[in-house]
Parts: structure tokens; C-alpha cells; sequence
């Protein structure tokens, strides 16, 4: 799991500092700090692997257009959507809720000329935060951020209720939610997001490395609203 890195059945893992708004911001003033002496847009969560098969499949769907509106939730630096801009998507919206990595990820953007992405201070736990909770999106797309919500507290299920909430609000009828974890097993997130969204498929995973650790896992599901 994110922390620990081993990917049990159970949730047998408790809150820590990777579920504190201090740690990403503290995370993401140093990977800036690097980026400006070095170019080095610092970590890409799970691996390049990880964000290839996603952009892969994106691009692949018949029901995601060039156009089509696509969220990033906790999108960190931004690469995942830098990306696709390059790849040639045109509507593209990231928020988190460190303003260092929203600094960060306009830094990257700007530089590579990107200038369209929009990039959003926003909080997924409290719908009011941000003016992109009052779009609607074709993709919401989450890559270790449900995973940080859940190192908040020991006391999940109201939070998961929130993160619910707002993806529900502002996914269409139809669209789709891309999440990975490394936190919860398949099983796991089907029976915590059964109740608001079907099961589609699995993008197919692989081992990445983690603080020093290989052979940990993650899974990436798509479900459909
Ligand atoms: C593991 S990082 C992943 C970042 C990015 N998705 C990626 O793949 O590189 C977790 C991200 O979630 C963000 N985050 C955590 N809780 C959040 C919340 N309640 N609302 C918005 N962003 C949040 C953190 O600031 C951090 O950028």
C-alpha cells in the first residue's frame, strides 16, 4: 500500500502523514524547487507504466472524444494530463489541494506550452472548493489520490462518502471514473463504489517500485456512472 507498499486484502493499514494537506505541500515545494534547478517533473505515482496504460486506454474508447471533458482529481503535477494534451485531448481540468502542486503543475505546463489545461486549487472532500466541482466531465480520473483520502483518518467511511459525493456530481450519466490504487484490491474498491457506479473492466497492471521496495502491486478499474 502507499506508504508501506503491500497490498493486503484487508484494510489493516492506519492513517498517516500521506493523508495530511502538510505532506503534499511540503512534497511538492521540493519537487518545484528541483524542477526549477533541473527540469525534473519529479514522481510520476506507480510508474510510467501505470499512466501509459491509462492514457492508452483513454484514447482508445470510442466514448471519450478528442474534445471530451477530462478531470484529474489530486492531480499532483499534472503530468497525467500534460500528456494528454499532447497527445491531443483539448478539454483537461486538474485540482488538488496543495496550492504547490497546482504551482507546480502550471510551471510544467507553461513551460512546455500547455497554456490550455486549466489547473484548480480544489479540495474533493468539500464540494464548495473549487469551480470545477460545478462542471460536468465525460472522465474523472484519480491515481493515488482516493488512496492519500484513505491515509486521512482511521474513520474512513465518511470521507469516502464525500469523495463519492462530488465524483457522482460531476461525472455525466454514461462517464467514466478511472481510478488506481495500490491501497484497495479490486474487490475492495467494487464493493466501496458498487452502490453509485457499474464495474467495466480492469486496465491490466504491472509491479512498480516504491521507496526501495519492488513487486508491489496496484490496480487500475474503470467504472461507468
Ligand atoms: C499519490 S499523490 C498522486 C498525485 C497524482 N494523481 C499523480 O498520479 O501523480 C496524491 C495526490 O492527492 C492529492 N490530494 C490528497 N487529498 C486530496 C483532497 N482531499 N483533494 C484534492 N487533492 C487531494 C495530494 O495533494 C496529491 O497530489
Amino acid at each position: 500500500m502507499m506508504g508501506d507498499c503491500n497490498g493486503q486484502d484487508k484494510r489493516d493499514f492506519t492513517s498517516s502523514e500521506l493523508g495530511t494537506k502538510e505532506y503534499w505541500d511540503e512534497v511538492y515545494k521540493l519537487e518545484l524547487e528541483n524542477y526549477n534547478e533541473s527540469k525534473d517533473i519529479g514522481e510520476i505515482w506507480f510508474g510510467e507504466n501505470c499512466q501509459a496504460s491509462v492514457i492508452r486506454w483513454i484514447k482508445n474508447c470510442e466514448k471519450i472524444k478528442k474534445d471530451s471533458a477530462i478531470v484529474d482529481l489530486g492531480c499532483g503535477n499534472g503530468a497525467l494530463l500534460i500528456e494528454l494534451a499532447r497527445q491531443g485531448f483539448s478539454c483537461l481540468t486538474g485540482f488538488d489541494y496543495s496550492e504547490n502542486a497546482i504551482t507546480f503543475a502550471k510551471t510544467i505546463s507553461a513551460e512546455e506550452n500547455f497554456n490550455n489545461i486549466i489547473f484548480e486549487v480544489g479540495d474533493i472532500l468539500n464540494e464548495e472548493s473549487c469551480l470545477a466541482f460545478n462542471q460536468k466531465y465525460q472522465v474523472c480520473h484519480d491515481k493515488g489520490t482516493y488512496d492519500a483520502i484513505s491515509l486521512m483518518s482511521d474513520n474512513f467511511k465518511p470521507l469516502q462518502m464525500s469523495y463519492i459525493k462530488v465524483v457522482k456530481k460531476i461525472l455525466n450519466e454514461g462517464g467514466f471514473f478511472i481510478i488506481t490504487s495500490c491501497n484497495w484490491t479490486k474487490d475492495q474498491l467494487l464493493e466501496q463504489f458498487s452502490n453509485d457506479f457499474h464495474f467495466n473492466e480492469v486496465i491490466p497492471t504491472s509491479t512498480f517500485q516504491f521507496g526501495g521496495s519492488t513487486g508491489s502491486k496496484y490496480t487500475t478499474l474503470v467504472l461507468i456512472k
